[in-house]
């Protein structure tokens, strides 16, 4: 297995030394420092809030937390008890390991029904580094698909091609992270149908999904809570607090899906995983019925957003992303403008190779770096603004600079 995405930054930034001159701006990450919290104290009154061993499962409050919290999302309006979606929701202490596990369960049940001993995963190209760790965890081969376009659907079913027998999962991450591309209504209804035929997990990653532009995104929960149930494949849609409560030290978020695969993943979570304690349920509940942080955030996006468009759309290799943090920059070279960058403007983002597969024809990675526009207006216009003159000093950029300016 290959070093993580941030251990390959380092070492890539290894015995470059930032500029000394200018403050160093990490924009690397997709951690937000968009709004701050405000400043409550929620310290727990004594260790005693930690003392006992977490309730399997969470509080009760936060389960109806979540529940309040998907319908809202999806505009549902009836009452969680007329839907009963109790034996469907599962805590989870982060995306992360939800990842992880509901892979596990897909692959062992390929593997323990049909015999299969190398079960597939399908991976958007780019991905999120987790979803290759565990393909390669759990001995599952890849296949990848396209993940940088808008049909995104078209491109998993050309992938499947002849091994529909063989795919235990298909991951999709909806914003996709870095590109942003988003899955509408209609596509999340044809994945649904595809998954449904092949017999596949779909495992749905929607930690970006509040951060759009203008239009709300569709989530697969709303799909899985107004189809028909015997239309719908075997699914898992998983939510976090890590971005759109800018809490990713919590680690809490949720799985929403497939009855027999909640069962499953919250007996596995409940005897060998992490429970949420007392003190992160309560902190997680709060958080899940705070929509005005997320629309603070929504704000100072959307104002990163446009200092993007305005500082860095003279250049071809910029485009603004559907939704999500990052802007998806092409430079010519990731690796080498990610390095000079450093040198010489003390910015640093993250080569665009460390989340490609390269060796697929398509979503070649080497090109791009990934910038997250996830701090204040002042920090991104400071950083993008350092970015441009950068790109305009270095010879790639004559390339990069649209004909209006040359
Ligand atoms: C696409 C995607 N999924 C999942 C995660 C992990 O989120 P969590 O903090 O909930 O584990 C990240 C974090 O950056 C991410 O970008």
């Amino acid at each position: 297995m290959g070093a993580s995405a941030f251990s390959r930054l380092t070492a890539l930034l290894d015995g470059v030394t930032a500029c000394e001159d200018k403050p160093v701006i990490n924009l690397h990450l997709g951690q937000s420092n968009l709004s701050d919290h405000a400043d409550t104290d929620i310290c727990f009154e004594s260790m005693r809030s930690w003392q006992p061993y977490p309730n399997l499962g969470g509080s009760v409050e936060l389960r109806r937390a979540y529940i309040n919290w998907m319908l809202n999302h999806n505009a549902i309006g009836v009452t969680p008890s007329e839907l009963d979606l109790d034996k469907k929701i599962e805590p989870t202490p982060g995306s992360k390991q939800a990842i992880f596990s509901i892979l596990f369960i897909a692959v062992n049940r390929l593997r323990n029904s049909q015999g299969v001993s190398k079960p597939i995963i399908m991976v958007p190209n780019p991905y999120y580094p987790t979803y290759l760790s565990s393909a390669d965890f759990l001995g599952a081969q890849v296949l990848f698909y396209n993940s940088a376009c808008d049909n995104m659907v078209e491109h998993i079913a050309s992938s499947i091609g002849p091994h529909q027998q063989r795919i235990a999962a298909i991951i999709v991450c909806n914003p996709a992270n870095p590109t942003g591309h988003i899955m509408d209504y209609a596509q999340l209804l044809k994945l649904n149908n595809l998954a449904k035929e092949i017999s596949a997990c779909l495992l749905l990653d929607e930690c970006y999904i509040d951060f759009y532009h203008d239009k709300k995104i569709d989530s697969f929960t709303r799909l899985s809570l107004t189809e028909p149930p015997s239309m719908l494949c075997d699914h898992v849609v998983l939510h976090t607090l890590s971005k759109r409560s800018a809490a990713p030290g919590l680690r809490s978020g949720f799985a929403y899906g497939t009855e027999s695969l909640i069962a499953k993943f919250a007996n596995f979570n409940r005897t060998c995983g992490v429970s949420l304690s007392k003190p992160v349920c309560e902190i997680s509940e709060k958080l899940w019925e705070d929509s005005a942080f997320i629309t603070q955030q929504q704000r100072a996006l959307a104002k990163n957003w446009q200092l993007a468009d305005s500082i860095l759309g003279i250049f071809d290799g910029y485009k603004r992303s559907p939704a999500g943090f990052f802007i998806w920059l092409n430079t010519g070279n990731g690796e080498s403008f990610t390095r000079s960058l450093w040198r010489s403007e003390a910015v640093k983002v993250l080569p665009g190779a460390y989340l490609c597969d390269d060796s697929e024809t398509f979503t070649v990675g080497h090109p791009y770096v990934r910038i997250a526009l996830t701090e204040k207006s002042e920090v991104v216009e400071e950083a993008l603004l350092r970015i441009k003159n950068h790109l305009q000093d270095t010879s790639g950029s004559v390339a990069n600079l649209s004909t209006q300016e040359r």
